[in-house]
């Protein structure tokens, strides 16, 4: 066997080595060559049939072009797990200096929170808290608040009409619940003397209405006092007490501007001034208020003759804009959650 066989197999070797790309193609190749079939291995099994006097030098000479293809066997096996380490990092790869992707906790609406507050301030002074239908009667949301059908102030109102279904409609304010409420009250009490009634109503009306300090859904606070010698004194009283509460502030600028509502004599609005912001200053009407009309204390079964009482009702999204300094309560129901998160 000449040298140059041995050479030119050693060198093909490593050329078909290094043109593999798997792992698994890598060992067949080795099997080519030191395998029990193998090119190298046939060259160690001749060597018997050479005169001893060769068969040391030769033997010298293909171990040596064994450990040879071994070293490149090895090489390469080497580099080839580094390379699918490699291609696997690239692939799985993470960039540690992005900014973490943080879970938001969620929190309450600002409005949410403005008739949580208010709840909670009523309570206090011993009022319930009472729900109502949000699709109303003709009947509770008018006509028992002492306004008739072709009364001009059912104009006062833009209501949404429900559709084949005469007779009912989104409720305009929460005053209905008053109704409700006494109604209630008179049953629940039926021939025993009747305890006085404090509740207030939370919750949404309707009217086609839309600018900057009206939505067409919108949230009402009701409040009802009804007892003996319930006074327009004790209305101002709890409106006041209730105001320096929830804003946590004595010198507010609160007023109450006469008006007109036809289950209330007298009537009046109440008007605060905004604190901060743009629009400090600026009046805004929070509430309208009065002495519940004898018609509508009659229509929630009391005895007008008995008892006297008075009424509210707020707007707690003006009363949200106010404390925080918000100029249009848009914002509050486009849930962008720029401006929302501002509140958590
Ligand atoms: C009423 O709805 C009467 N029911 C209030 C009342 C109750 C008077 C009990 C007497 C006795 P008014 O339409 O003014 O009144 O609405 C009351 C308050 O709701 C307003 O002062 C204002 O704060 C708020 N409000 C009215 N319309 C809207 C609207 N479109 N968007 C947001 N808030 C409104
Ligand atoms: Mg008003």
């Amino acid at each position: 066997m000449c040298c140059s066989t041995l050479t030119s197999l050693v060198a093909t070797a490593l050329a078909d080595f290094a043109a593999i790309l798997e792992a698994a193609k890598l060992e067949e190749a080795k099997a080519r060559y030191l395998g029990k079939e193998g090119s190298l291995t046939a060259l160690l099994k001749g060597l018997g049939k050479l005169p001893p006097e060769e068969r040391k030098v030769a033997g010298a000479a293909i171990n040596e072009a064994k450990s040879c293809i071994e070293t490149a066997l090895g090489a390469r096996r080497e580099a080839l797990r580094f390379a699918r380490l490699e291609a696997q990092l690239a692939a799985e790869a993470l960039d540690v200096t992005l900014p973490g992707r943080r879970q938001s906790g969620g929190g309450l609406h600002p409005v949410t929170r403005t008739l949580d507050r208010i709840e909670q301030l009523f309570r206090s002074i011993g009022f319930t808290v009472a729900d109502g239908p949000e699709i109303e009667t003709d009947w509770h949301n008018f006509t028992a608040l002492n306004t008739p059908e072709n009364h001009p102030a059912r104009s006062m109102h833009d209501t949404f009409y429900l559709q084949d279904a005469p007779g009912v409609l989104l409720r305009t304010h929460t005053s209905p619940v008053q109704i409700r409420s006494m109604l209630a009250h008179v049953e629940k009490y039926r021939g025993v003397p009747l305890p006085e009634l404090r509740v207030i109503c939370p919750g949404r009306v309707y009217r086609v209405d839309s600018d900057a300090t009206h939505s067409p859904m919108f949230h009402q606070v009701e409040g009802l006092w009804v007892g003996k010698g319930v006074s327009f004194a004790d209305l101002k009283g709890v409106i006041a007490d209730f105001l320096r509460n929830f804003f946590e502030s004595d010198d507010l600028n609160v007023r109450f501007r006469p008006s007109f509502f036809p289950f209330t004599e007298p009537s009046a609005e109440i008007d605060v001034a905004f604190m901060q912001g743009a629009l400090k200053g600026r009046w805004l009407e929070i509430a309208g208020c009065g002495m519940v009309h004898p018609n509508v204390l009659r229509s929630g079964g009391f005895d007008p003759e008995q008892v006297t009482g008075f009424a509210f009702g707020f707007g707690p999204d003006r009363l949200t804009m106010l404390r925080y300094g918000i100029h249009d309560l848009r914002l509050f129901f486009e849930n962008d959650l720029r401006f929302l998160s501002q509140f958590q």
